[in-house]
């Protein structure tokens, strides 16, 4: 089964021919990132009518990188949500006009399950699995029975972890998304300064928003003292913490709810020194190839496989789902 899957919830306008669930014939994807360097963060607005711009053109370089045609695709797979509402809008657009004209079954993917639906590309994945999925927008841990049957055991309750890169980059004005210079910067770094270790009533759950405020003080009071920060030790200091806390929380929930694998997925997870501590913490740790961790369609292409397998398809009217949860179907 070749499924033609699109994304674009947020700033990536991504297309991928994806085979029987697993093999990645071939993916395309145009970033928006460098237009919103200057912006500090994706602007909505502009992230939609971009979208809009470059679905014909990344449709166009993926079927020029093959040897076949829309006629040799069984059906079209979207994004539907969680993501910006605009952004959805465009994919969803497109994959309507696509399905209209080439008479293709539709289906709806939901973003998150398909962060998880990565680790299938390249591992032979033993269910039940507990997965740790750490984007842009979500930190959750995930008992994963099938890719069909999700639980939420613990969520942030505030920022999530990718979020809190790209606001202390923003504090240290390093550059956007956050993640990748915080990363490079705390390479040549030493863990100097101190981060308070959060406390959350659910031991699954989350909280960043006072390690971003905790950063976001520091800098002020450095800068009132004329005491210049350093940079690195900074970024080293505060990826040291989030490791921290991801993987004590990996931990505990592994105890409770033990597995045979345990996943790592979503932006964060392309995060080195992330999946190192990782490594060094668990055994059988899987993680998704770095093309596979940022949002992408062939992690798409793979979730929507198994829609397929269960024949849940689309009416033509099918909505975008912008606050759409892990649990959530479509
Ligand atoms: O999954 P993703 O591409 O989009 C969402 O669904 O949100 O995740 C983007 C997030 C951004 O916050 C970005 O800063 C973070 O992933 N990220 C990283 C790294 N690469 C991307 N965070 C830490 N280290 C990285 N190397
Ligand atoms: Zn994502």
């Amino acid at each position: 089964m070749i499924i033609l899957a699109i994304e674009t919830s947020c700033d990536e306008t991504s297309m991928a021919l994806v085979e029987d669930g697993k093999n990645i014939i071939e993916l395309v994807t145009h970033t928006q990132i460098d237009t919103f360097k200057k912006y500090g963060g994706v602007v909505p607005e502009l992230s939609s009518r971009m979208h809009v711009k470059s679905l014909p053109l990344v449709y166009q370089e993926l079927f020029s990188r093959v040897d076949f045609t829309i006629n040799d695709v069984d059906h079209i797979a979207v994004t539907a949500g969680p993501g910006l509402i605009g952004s959805l809008l465009s994919g969803i657009s497109f994959a309507k006009s696509l399905s209209l004209i080439h008479q293709k079954k539709l289906l709806a993917v939901n973003h998150l399950q398909a962060h998880i639906a990565a680790i299938n590309i390249e591992h032979e994945i033993e269910f039940p699995i507990l997965t740790l999925v750490v984007s842009g927008g979500h930190t959750e841990l995930v008992y994963v029975e099938s890719f069909t049957k999700y639980t939420k055991i613990g969520s942030t309750l505030d920022d999530a972890a990718g979020e809190s890169f790209d606001k202390v980059a923003r504090i240290l004005n390093i550059g956007y998304p956050g993640g990748p210079e915080i990363e490079k910067y705390a390479q040549s770094g030493e863990t100097t300064y101190e981060f308070p270790l959060p406390k959350t009533e659910n031991e699954f759950d989350f909280s960043f928003s006072g390690i971003k405020s905790a950063a976001f003080n520091l800098n002020n009071q450095m800068a009132m003292k004329k005491i210049e920060i350093n940079k690195n030790d900074f970024a080293a200091s505060f990826q040291a913490k989030i490791i921290e806390i991801l993987i004590t929380k990996l931990k505990s929930a592994s105890l409770r709810y033990p597995t045979k694998q345990i996943a790592i997925v979503g932006g964060v997870s392309a995060n080195k020194a992330l999946t190192k501590a990782a490594k060094k913490s668990f055994d059988n740790v899987i993680v998704p190839k770095i093309d596979y961790c940022t949002d992408n369609a062939a992690m798409v292409g793979v979730r929507a496989y198994f829609l397929a397998k269960e024949e849940k398809f689309q009416n033509i009217d099918f909505n975008a789902k912008v606050n759409l949860t892990i649990e959530d179907e479509i």
